[in-house]
């Protein structure tokens, strides 16, 4: 929400929104980077990690958002970008001005290979060589995204102790934690030992790399715990971006004594098609790693998952059947702004249009992420009420049907079934802390669990196709033998009064969420 009329959203319009985060079910929010910037990439170049870009607003304005969201039961978590630095950060002015200069050592310089051929073959996952020559020394420096984020050199001691010493400064002014931005990168090979090679190409041109010496190195894991050492003096939490490949990495990821990452994202899921087998397959591998579990089905990075998940439709009931599912999992759900109004991605049409780098590169293959981070809409009033100026990114014009005042007045509304989800979860011990037991593990339509704490048991069960289905439940032998239900949520209006779920019939797409009773 934009506060000021210059088409940018802002602390002062978060703020101003708090009201409707609290209705929504929301406990915290999670800020993409806010601090000082020169934008390159929308604030994960970091200039200053201790002060608030001016557009956004100032310390002031962030200090009262604290305090306001503490009156409506809202925590504020911040972005923590700690895999590299702006190269207008003082750091890198420093850094780079000379071979000896005091923070030389903070990023990553080598010679090249040979007169113009950089140090290895590591590429940068924005395109090209991850490796930028500087004439001002005559050497390369190392930068996983743009060349206008230098990586830090995490293993200089100096750094380390200097961006812990930044984590706490935000705790001391109240922060609840942060999100810890790209962790998988923080360290490479010393050795600087070439990526293995793949066939074919990437969609800037460059050839594949397996990431072997690149990424997730062991050494990631003391960075971790030295995070999580700082976190707990302030009972903080620690969220980390973690693009794991499977359960075994994510599983890491907490730390071999539960000393690393509170919440590291399970962005796998994001990845998996629209299917009750797949989900039902993937949940269970989770579950059985016998850790809390952080689910996350969309975020500023990747196609809305109104658009991802979708057939092109019964996107909305999918979007409603992934809020279901994702909402009554055990574990923390991380929500995008949006979604619980099914927002849909906004695409830009021309290459003069996109505003991401990587869209430009990348045209027309990777349009960039302009369109998954339109601005909130809230009403259907110009501008879907997020600014009187020009909005930074265009809004799709569905924002006429899809809005939060509309889809408020409608109570079959995505809107109303999130706040209906979220508000449940709150209240009912099963869904907050119950174990997870798979059902019917055989229906390929159909996802059906329970989340079953001590006598109690919900019961959610998902038409995931587009036909009509019908399931029938034996819970004998999870001591349901009755099978007598109270409904909680459906989307079906014939479900609304069942009072057994001996056997269901189903429409396509429809959700029942019951209470069982023994
Ligand atoms: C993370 C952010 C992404 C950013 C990148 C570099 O992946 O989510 O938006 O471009 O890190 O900081």
């Amino acid at each position: 929400m934009d506060s000021t009329g210059d088409g940018i959203g802002d602390l002062n319009g978060i703020a101003s929104k708090l009201a409707y985060l609290q209705a929504l079910g929301v406990d915290a929010i999670w800020i993409t980077p806010c601090f000082p910037s020169p934008q390159v990439d929308f604030g994960y170049d970091v200039s200053d990690y201790e002060n608030i870009d001016s557009k956004y607003g100032t310390l002031a304005d962030f200090a009262t958002l604290e305090k306001l969201g503490a009156q409506h039961g809202i925590k504020i978590i911040l972005d923590f970008v700690v895999n590299h630095t702006s190269d207008q950060h003082p750091w890198f002015i420093n850094s780079r001005s000379s071979r000896s200069a005091e923070k030389r050592d903070w990023y990553i310089w080598r010679d090249g290979k040979a007169p113009n051929q950089p140090p290895n073959n590591w590429i940068s996952t924005f395109g090209g060589s991850a490796w930028q020559w500087d004439s001002k020394t005559n050497q390369y420096y190392y930068h996983y995204f743009y060349p206008q984020q230098p990586d830090l050199n995490w293993r200089n001691p100096e750094v380390a102790s200097a961006m812990y010493g930044t984590s706490e400064w935000w705790y001391q002014r109240g922060v609840s934690g942060f999100r810890l931005d790209a962790v998988d990168t923080l360290f490479e090979d010393p050795n600087l030992t070439d990526n293995p090679v793949l066939p074919g190409k990437n969609k800037y041109g460059d050839p594949n790399t397996e990431n072997k010496y690149t990424h997730k190195l062991p050494e990631v894991h003391q960075v971790m715990r030295g995070l999580r050492q700082v976190a707990d003096k302030y009972n903080a939490v620690l969220i980390g971006e973690t693009w794991t490949e499977n359960v075994g990495e994510l599983k890491d990821y907490y730390g071999a004594k539960h000393d690393e990452l509170q919440m590291p994202m399970d962005l796998m899921l994001t990845k998996l098609k629209f299917d009750a087998s797949v989900f039902r397959e993937h949940i269970a591998a989770v579950d059985a790693s016998g850790e809390w579990p952080t689910w996350v089905i969309s975020n500023h990075d990747i196609v809305r998952s109104w658009n991802r998940y979708g057939d092109g439709k019964h996107n909305d009931q999918i979007a409603k059947d992934m809020a279901a599912m994702y909402l009554t999992l055990r574990g923390t759900p991380i929500m995008y702004y949006g979604e619980e109004i099914g927002m849909q991605n906004n695409d830009p049409k021309r290459k003069e249009d996109v505003q991401d780098p990587i869209g430009r590169t990348g045209w027309p293959e990777e349009k960039g992420r302009d369109g998954e981070r339109t601005p909130m809409q809230w009403n259907n009033t110009p501008n879907a009420g997020f600014t009187t100026g020009i909005p930074w990114n265009p809004i799709p014009i569905t924002y006429k049907v899809y809005n939060v005042a509309d889809e408020l007045k409608d109570p079959t509304s995505i809107l109303n079934w999130y706040k209906g989800l979220l508000a449940l979860r709150h209240v009912d011990k099963a869904l907050l802390d119950g174990d997870y037991v798979a059902l019917n593990q055989d229906d390929p339509n159909v996802l059906s669990y329970l989340r079953r704490y001590q006598e109690d048991a919900a019961l959610i069960v998902i038409n995931m196709s587009a036909s009509p289905q019908k399931v029938m439940f034996d819970l004998s032998r999870q001591g349901f033998s009755s099978g007598a239900a109270k409904t909680l949520m459906t989307t079906q209006s014939s479900l609304k009064n069942a009072s057994s779920i001996t056997q269901l019939s189903l429409e396509p797409f429809a959700v029942y969420i019951a209470e069982l009773t023994r």
